[in-house]
Parts: structure tokens; sequence; C-alpha cells
């Protein structure tokens, strides 16, 4: 952006920019976009600093301190949500559902489909690392008829239906997210009704296996980095997960956390195990892809 375009002198933003993202998973350019806006948005505090930058520190004022603390904090919780926009995500899966119900365009359907995929953050990390996921996965979990994903995000629309995942006949994904839901079953006229299905509902709600369609015994059940979200905040819904009926069951969590720059691995780990405790199950093999590692429950 040009120096007089900016509410005050790029190398006060730069210098907070940098702070900001050597803390937060954000880049230098995104600091400095939401650093700019939030002086902008305090004309006063920015004049200033304009006014007195250079004679004195202007970044100990106060108020300056003011204006970066509350742009952190709207960082650091952009950063916890699973969409970054939610406009455009809305946007995103209404277009998806149209293209999908009508005579569908398949290169618009692929670019719409990737960036839902970009725009969940669970599965936008998983974006440079889908090849080596599913080579694992499938190492792992074989052919499998029948899945259930839960708390699925965008994840269902990665699953390689016409490839390796062909003898996947019913691939059934759960997720509060209507959003998420949508996608999924927009997706599923692509392929195939019946074979993938959206159930919305939640995983608080004791009887939530009781609505799903499928088998009494799934072969694979995903839970793909939704254990460590759940125990933060339903340990009942964790103890009644570890109880969901299948022949195996992939349970993973991240390495990395979504906010802070920091390794979340020990901690996340943790907590995978105390869960593989209350299933009862053995480890049958361990997943890595990315920063995305998990175990494989038999
Ligand atoms: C960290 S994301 C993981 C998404 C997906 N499994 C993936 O790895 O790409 C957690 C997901 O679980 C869903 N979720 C969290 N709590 C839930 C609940 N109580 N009931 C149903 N879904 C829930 C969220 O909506 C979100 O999509």
């Amino acid at each position: 952006m040009r120096e007089e375009l900016l509410p005050i002198a790029e190398e006060l933003l730069r210098k907070e920019a940098e702070s900001v993202c050597a803390r937060y998973q954000v880049s230098v350019e995104e600091a400095l976009a939401a650093l700019t806006e939030a002086f902008a948005a305090a004309p006063e505090v920015a004049r200033r600093v304009r006014q007195r930058h250079g004679r004195e520190d202007v970044s100990r004022w106060r108020d300056f301190r003011e204006v970066v603390r509350r742009c952190r904090k709207s960082i650091y919780y952009g950063l916890r949500r699973y969409y970054a926009r939610s406009g455009e995500v809305e946007r995103l899966v209404e277009e998806f559902g149209q293209e999908a119900a009508g005579p569908a365009e398949p290169r618009r359907m692929e670019e719409l489909r990737l960036a839902l995929l970009g725009a969940h953050k669970s599965s936008c990390e998983r974006l440079p690392h889908y090849a080596e996921f599913y080579e694992r996965f499938f190492a792992l979990a074989g052919s499998p008829a029948t899945l259930l994903d839960v708390g699925c995000g965008m994840h269902p629309l990665s699953y390689p239906f016409t490839g390796r995942g062909s003898a996947t006949g019913l691939y059934v994904a759960f997720d509060r997210d209507p959003r998420a839901i949508r996608a999924v079953e927009a997706y599923a006229w692509v392929v195939g009704k019946g074979r993938l299905v959206g159930v919305r509902g939640g995983l608080s709600d004791a009887g939530w296996t009781q609505g799903l369609p499928g088998p009494a015994v799934w072969d694979m059940v995903l839970m793909l980095k939704v254990v460590p979200v759940l125990s933060r905040l339903d340990r009942a819904a964790v103890a009644r997960l570890a109880a969901v009926p299948g022949r195996s069951v992939l349970v993973t969590g991240s390495a990395q956390a979504m906010t802070r720059r920091q390794s979340i691995e020990a901690r996340e780990r943790t907590v995978l195990k105390a869960f593989i405790a209350q299933t009862g199950r053995r480890v049958a093999g361990e997943f890595r892809a990315g920063d995305e590692f998990g175990y494989l429950l038999a």
C-alpha cells in the first residue's frame, strides 16, 4: 500500500506486524492489513501518532498499545474460527449446491470443491498433504465399504470416491455445522445419491447415532481432529464417541496450534491416549500426514 494511504507510518505498522506474526499463524501481509484497518478505525490516535512519530517513541503510548492489543485479540479470535470468512463460505456453498443440482460444469465444480476444502481451517491445513494423507489412510484402512465421518467439516469433499475409495458404497458425514452438511449434500449429487449422505446433528445429543442411515457396525469411523475439540467441551459426548461401533477407528489430532506458532502435539497426544483408553481398543497403526497425527484403532 502507498505510504500516504496508510493511517500511520509503515515502519511502525511493520514492526507491530512482525511481532504479531512471530506469535500467531498469520503472514506479515495479513497482520499488516489488520493493523492498517485497526489504526484507520482509530483516526484520532492515528493523527497524533503521525504528528509525533520521529520526535518520540509513539509505540509506547497507552492508546497506541490499546489499538494494537485490540487488533491482536481480533486476529487471535479470527484464527480460532473454522471459517476465516464466513460470508464467503455461504456464497461458495450456495453456488456449489446450484452447480451440483443443475447441469454441473465440471471445471467450476472442481474449483468450488477446492475452495470449500480451503475455507475450513481443518481441511485447509491438510490441502498440501492430501496425497500423503490418503496414501497412509488406504495403507491402514484397506477398502472400507462403509465409512462414518464424525465432526466431518468439509473433509468428505476430499474423499477419492472414483479412485482408491471406489469400494466405499456408503459414506455418512456428520456435523452440527449447516454449511458443511449443505456442501456434503451438494457433493452427493456428483458422487451418487445414497453413497455420500450428510447428517446434521450434535454430538452432545445422547441419541445422535440412532438417526444415522447405515450398518449396525461401520467398517471405519473417522474422528479427524475432533476428539481434542470435544474433550475441552463435553466429556459425556467424548465417552459416547468412544463407544461408536466400528471395525476400526481413525482418530487424529493436530501437531500445530490453530492460533499461536507453537507445537501442541504432546498435549493432543495425551488427549488422544486418554480417549483410546476409554474406547478399550488397541492401537493397530500410527497415522501421520503433514501436521496431523493419530492412531488406527481396532
Ligand atoms: C476441528 S474440526 C475437524 C473437521 C474435520 N473432521 C477435518 O478434520 O477436516 C471439528 C469439527 O467438528 C464439528 N463439531 C464440533 N463439536 C461438535 C458437536 N458437538 N457436534 C457435532 N459436530 C461438532 C465442528 O463443526 C467441526 O466441523
